[in-house]
């Protein structure tokens, strides 16, 4: 008996996650994936053009609160009513990689609330090579985004940069799982934060996002970067116009009530 017939769960799961690699094309994306194809390149299916590939995906073209940013800390507005509580413990999760190495929990991972709202369930965290958004003009090597869920549906992403430094525990972990199930353990922030409402950074661009990106940076060694850059190419969205949109820092520490420190393995 095959294999596959034996296993065809493992077939199944590795039949998903093998061809969707920085290899995959149109073609190969089509077979496994119901949704628009895109990518990062300056063609047609580029980060220019993804409000045009398909009708639920408009706001990539003409939503004005989009994300990434720019963020300038002398124009940040400084606000200390901003209370972030996070609650997180272990979970089990699965990986993907398809546009981006992705951890999805299945089950556990915690929850936080955002002036006393919530609570918002982590639903996921993947990492964009280089960053995203930039602070006072840097852009940084890696950017990784916890994505949570609230009480009515709405979004809130937690981004964490990262420069060239220690290697990242939780990293070390993953990209190293022979198998695309594992347990991890994201650290409750401490960290200073800015915070301004933005949209997805992927299609379809959703907005009425609350972003909360970290002002404190975590390390990754050079040799992680170039393996989630092997998996997953380059992923990073161009800068979008902030349109008036206000970034508020939450910088006292008294208002961020976790006392651990960052996001690690266990
Ligand atoms: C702090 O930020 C929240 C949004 O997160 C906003 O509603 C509030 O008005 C801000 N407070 C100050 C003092 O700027
Ligand atoms: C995060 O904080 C909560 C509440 O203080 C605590 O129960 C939990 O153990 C902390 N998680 C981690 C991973 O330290
Ligand atoms: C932030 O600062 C950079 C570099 O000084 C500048 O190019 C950019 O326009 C500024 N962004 C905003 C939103 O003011
Ligand atoms: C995977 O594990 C090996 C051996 O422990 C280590 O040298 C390597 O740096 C790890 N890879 C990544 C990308 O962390």
């Amino acid at each position: 008996m095959a294999f596959s017939q034996l296993f065809p769960f493992v077939s199944l799961v590795l039949g998903l996650i093998m061809p969707l690699s920085a290899s995959s094309s149109p073609e190969t994306y089509r077979q496994y994936c119901p949704e628009p194809y895109y990518d990062y390149s300056d063609g047609p299916f580029g980060p220019a053009n993804w409000g045009n590939l398909h009708p639920s995906w408009r706001l990539c073209g003409d939503g004005n609160s989009q994300s990434p940013v720019a963020i300038n800390e002398s124009e940040a507005f400084l606000n200390a009513s901003s209370v972030l509580e996070t609650f997180y413990h272990s979970a089990i999760v699965e990986r993907h990689d398809d546009h981006a190495v992705e951890i999805v929990r299945r089950c556990g991972g915690g929850a936080l609330y955002w002036n006393s709202e919530g609570p918002y369930y982590v639903l996921n965290m993947h990492w964009h090579t280089p960053s995203e958004h930039t602070i006072n003009g840097v852009r940084f090597p890696l950017e990784g985004h916890i994505v949570h869920v609230g009480p009515n549906g709405e979004i809130l992403v937690i981004g964490i940069l990262y420069e060239i430094g220690t290697k990242d525990n939780l990293l070390a972990s993953i990209l190293n799982w022979t198998c695309p199930f594992g347990v991890i353990t994201l650290k409750n922030v401490t960290s200073s934060y800015y915070n301004y409402m933005g949209s997805l950074t992927t299609p379809p661009c959703t907005e009425g996002l609350t972003w909360i990106v970290l002002e404190k940076t975590n390390t990754v060694s050079q040799e992680q970067v170039d393996s989630i850059i092997s998996y997953q190419g380059y992923n990073s969205r161009p800068l979008q116009p902030l349109n008036g949109r206000i970034i508020y820092k939450v910088e006292d520490d008294i208002y961020i009530k976790s006392k651990d420190t960052f996001v690690d393995v266990e």
